[in-house]
């Protein structure tokens, strides 16, 4: 591992800004390209740190978020188009008073969430003397860190976890299939529920104006559990709360990247396009590329009340087709590319990597993209 740098005032100059130019909607001459979940488990150099040191130690000592951001950049040289800063979306939760595990094999749990809204008293937030600065300086130090590792070679990428999502976790205390529990909260506490997500998506915002500061060129929340709810739910609990933090941070850094995932609400596709200030909205693979675009652009087209924008397609390859044969791969990637049109796009899986992925199988897919993208926009 390299030595440490926490300089935040000088960077190395970028040498490859097409994940930024295609985020903000410039031209490209083909789609960048990025996976979720692009350093993990389907990685044996992953997997080999992972052996001496504990999940959560690695997102706090930076030497060790850096390695593991970059060993994706280093095994895909030239391939990836961006790189993410290795986190988790539940280092909020941490942050704000509950203890989380992460347990091998099961994934993370908590020991002790959220039961009642009485619980909500456990959470620290401004109001009890706590800093989102202070208690999450170690992801700005991983991510300054990271920044001048990278050299310039692809911007970086720092995130969150959305309210409801995290709110989800914070409750349920785990991966749950129902989320019966978080949706109690909903439809029984529904005034501690707002609270909590307005406090999580204060400190979420908060969070990532110090993750630029710090070194991030890009942004993405992650709400990975919109699915779970019905549009109407989607629009009271989940909307609201992403407008906000895409508010809050754009009015302090305007030209940032934002990216929205909100996987499995792609009935939500228009209001993410027309009432929040995202620049990028990420499909997951159950929606057609040609249909999101034609329903983002229709949306906005009627919006003549607003600032013109463009909205740039993050997606969508469905994960599983990586457990593939080459062959399909190839046909597959190329459909998607050829599905998302000649612009305003940034290639992705619909949701992340899993551990069972051959790395070989990655590669195959971010050579297609390069290739066929290169191809459709000539
Ligand atoms: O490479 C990257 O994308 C950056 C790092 C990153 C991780 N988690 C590392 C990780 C990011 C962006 C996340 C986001 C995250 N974490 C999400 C949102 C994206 C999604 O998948 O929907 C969620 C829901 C989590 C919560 C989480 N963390 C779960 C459910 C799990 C266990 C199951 C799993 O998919 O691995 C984690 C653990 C985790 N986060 C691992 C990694 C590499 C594997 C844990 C290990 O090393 O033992």
């Amino acid at each position: 591992l390299s030595a440490v740098n926490f300089d935040t005032t000088s960077f190395p100059a970028l040498k490859n800004d097409l994940y930024l130019r295609a985020a903000r909607g410039e031209e490209a001459e083909r789609a960048p390209v990025w996976c979720m979940r692009q350093a993990g488990r389907y990685l044996p150099e992953f997997r080999a740190i992972r052996v001496e040191n504990e999940f959560f130690k690695v997102c706090r000592a930076p030497a060790l978020a850096t390695e593991v951001t970059l060993q994706p950049l280093r095994r895909y040289a030239g391939l990836l188009d961006a790189a993410i800063i290795f986190s988790d979306i539940l280092v909020i939760p941490q942050a704000m008073g509950l203890e989380v595990q992460m347990v091998p094999g099961k994934g993370p749990h908590f020991p002790d969430p959220l039961r009642t809204p009485d619980d909500l008293l456990r959470l620290v937030d401004r109001n009890s003397g706590f800093s989102v600065d202070t208690e999450l300086d170690y992801v700005y130090k991983a991510l300054t860190n990271t920044r001048h590792a990278l050299d310039g070679q692809v911007p970086l990428l720092g995130f969150v976890g959305a309210p409801w999502t995290l709110m989800a976790y914070m409750i349920e205390g785990g991966g749950s299939k129902t989320l019966a529990l978080a949706k109690t909260w909903l439809f029984a506490h529904r005034t501690a529920a707002h609270d909590l997500l307005a406090r999580v998506a204060d400190v979420a915002a908060q969070f990532l104006i110090g993750q630029v500061r710090a070194g991030a060129q890009a942004l993405q929340v992650f709400e990975s559990w919109a699915g779970e709810l019905s549009p109407q739910d989607f629009a009271e609990f989940s909307l609201p709360y992403l407008a906000l933090i895409a508010e809050r941070v754009k009015a302090v850094f305007p030209d940032v990247p934002m990216t929205v995932f909100a996987k499995g609400a792609h009935y939500a596709l228009e209001q993410l396009a027309t009432e929040t200030l995202f620049d990028v909205i990420s499909l997951d693979w159950t929606i057609d590329p040609k249909a999101a675009r034609a329903r983002v652009d229709a949306a906005l087209a009627i919006r003549t009340d607003v600032v013109p924008r463009s909205v740039v397609l993050q997606g969508n390859l469905d994960p599983t087709i990586l457990l593939g044969d080459e062959q399909t791969i190839r046909e597959r990637t190329a459909e998607m590319c050829q599905s998302f049109g000649r612009s305003g796009h940034i290639a992705n899986l619909g949701h992340g990597m899993m551990p069972s992925h051959d790395p070989e199988r990655l590669r195959v897919f971010l050579e297609t993209v390069h290739k066929s993208s290169a191809e459709l926009r000539r």
